[in-house]
C-alpha cells in the first residue's frame, strides 16, 4: 500500500479486499465511486455524495479497455494519476484509491462478459454496440471486488446509470446504486473528461446542447408530440453548429422504453458530434 498525500492507494484485488474487509469487520458502511480518472467537479460531486452516505469511500480509477471500440479514444484518453490524487486529497472525501492495471482486471484467459438488455438496448448501443457490455462487465467486477454498500453514478451518463441499476438488481449484487445530478459549466455544458478535446470554436458550439435539450423538454411538456419535439431538437442542434446528431430521444425515465406521450416521468437524451468529439447529455422532461 502506498500512502500519497493523505490518501492510500492500492493496485490489486487482494490489497483492495484486505482494506475493505477490515473496514467491514468494524461495521463501516462502504461507498464505491467508479471512474476512469481525469477527474473533475462532476466526479467530486459523486464523492461528496458518497461521503455523506458512507463511513468509508473508495474511488476506482481505471480506463477500461473493454468499453472502447478499436477506433475510439482509448489510447489518447486523458490519464494523470498524480493530478487525480492531488484533487482527491484536496477534497478530503476519499479514503482509498483503487487503481488496478488492465492485467489485474482482465488477466490472461479472461472470457466472461456481462450483457444488459432492457435499458441497455438502443440509444448509445445503436452507436457504440460494445459499450455497455464493457461497462457492465467492469462494474460487476468492481462491485464483487469491493462489495460496497453504495455505489455512485452520474445522471450525466443516464443510460449507463439505468444499466448499472438493472444489472445490480438482476445479479443480486446487494449494492444501492445512487444517481447523482449532473455538474455543469456556467453555460450549461455538462463537465466531461472528453471536453478537453474541444477546440475553442467547438467548445462554443458545445454550450448549446443543454439549452436546446431544455427547449425540447419544455415543448414536450407543453404538449408538442414526441416525434415533433425530437425532430425540432435535432434540427436546432445542427443549426447551432453540431456536425452530427446521433439521436435526440424522449423516453420513459425508468426503463428508456419509447413513449406515445409524456404521461409518466420522461427523460430527453441526446448524443451529438462536434468535430471528432462526441458529447452526450440528458435532462428530465
Ligand atoms: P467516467 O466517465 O470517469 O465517469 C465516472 C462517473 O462520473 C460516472 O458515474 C459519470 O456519470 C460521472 N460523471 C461524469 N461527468 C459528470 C458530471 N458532469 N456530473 C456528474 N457526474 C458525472 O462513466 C465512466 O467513467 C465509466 O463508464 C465507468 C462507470 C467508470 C466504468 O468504466
Amino acid at each position: 500500500m502506498i500512502i500519497s498525500g493523505d490518501i492510500a492507494s492500492v493496485h490489486t484485488v487482494a490489497e483492495l479486499r484486505a482494506a475493505v474487509d477490515a473496514w467491514r469487520a468494524a461495521t463501516a458502511r462502504i461507498a464505491l465511486v467508479p471512474t476512469m480518472g481525469a477527474l473533475h467537479q462532476g466526479h467530486l460531486a459523486l464523492l461528496k455524495e458518497a461521503r455523506a452516505r458512507a463511513d468509508k469511500v473508495v474511488v476506482s480509477i481505471f480506463v477500461n479497455p473493454a468499453q472502447f471500440a478499436p477506433q475510439e479514444d482509448f489510447a489518447r484518453y486523458p490519464r494523470d494519476l498524480a493530478k487525480d490524487r492531488a484533487m482527491l486529497a484536496a477534497q478530503g472525501a476519499t479514503d482509498l484509491i483503487y487503481a488496478p492495471e488492465a492485467s489485474e482486471i482482465y488477466p490472461d484467459g479472461f472470457a466472461t462478459r456481462v450483457v444488459v438488455d432492457g435499458p441497455g438496448r438502443g440509444l448509445e448501443s445503436d452507436f457504440r454496440p460494445h459499450f455497455f457490455g464493457g461497462v457492465a462487465t467492469v462494474v460487476a467486477k468492481l462491485f464483487l471486488q469491493c462489495r460496497p454498500d453504495f455505489a455512485m453514478f452520474g445522471e450525466k451518463d443516464y443510460q449507463q446509470l439505468l444499466v448499472v441499476k438493472r444489472m445490480a438488481k438482476d445479479l443480486d449484487l446487494d449494492v444501492a446504486v445512487v444517481g447523482v445530478g449532473t455538474v455543469r459549466e456556467a453555460d450549461g455544458l455538462a463537465l466531461s473528461s472528453r471536453n478537453a478535446y474541444l477546440t475553442p470554436e467547438q467548445r462554443a458550439v458545445a454550450g448549446h446542447l443543454n439549452r436546446i435539450l431544455d427547449g425540447v423538454a419544455e415543448r414536450a411538456r407543453m404538449g408538442v408530440s414526441i416525434p415533433q419535439a425530437e425532430a425540432e431538437g435535432a434540427a436546432q442542434l445542427l443549426e447551432a453548429g453540431f456536425d452530427r446528431v446521433d439521436y435526440v430521444a424522449i423516453r420513459d425515465a425508468e426503463t428508456l422504453a419509447q413513449l406515445r406521450a409524456v404521461s409518466r416521468p420522461a427523460r430527453v437524451l441526446a448524443a451529438v458530434r462536434v468535430g471528432g468529439v462526441r458529447l452526450i447529455d440528458n435532462r428530465p422532461v
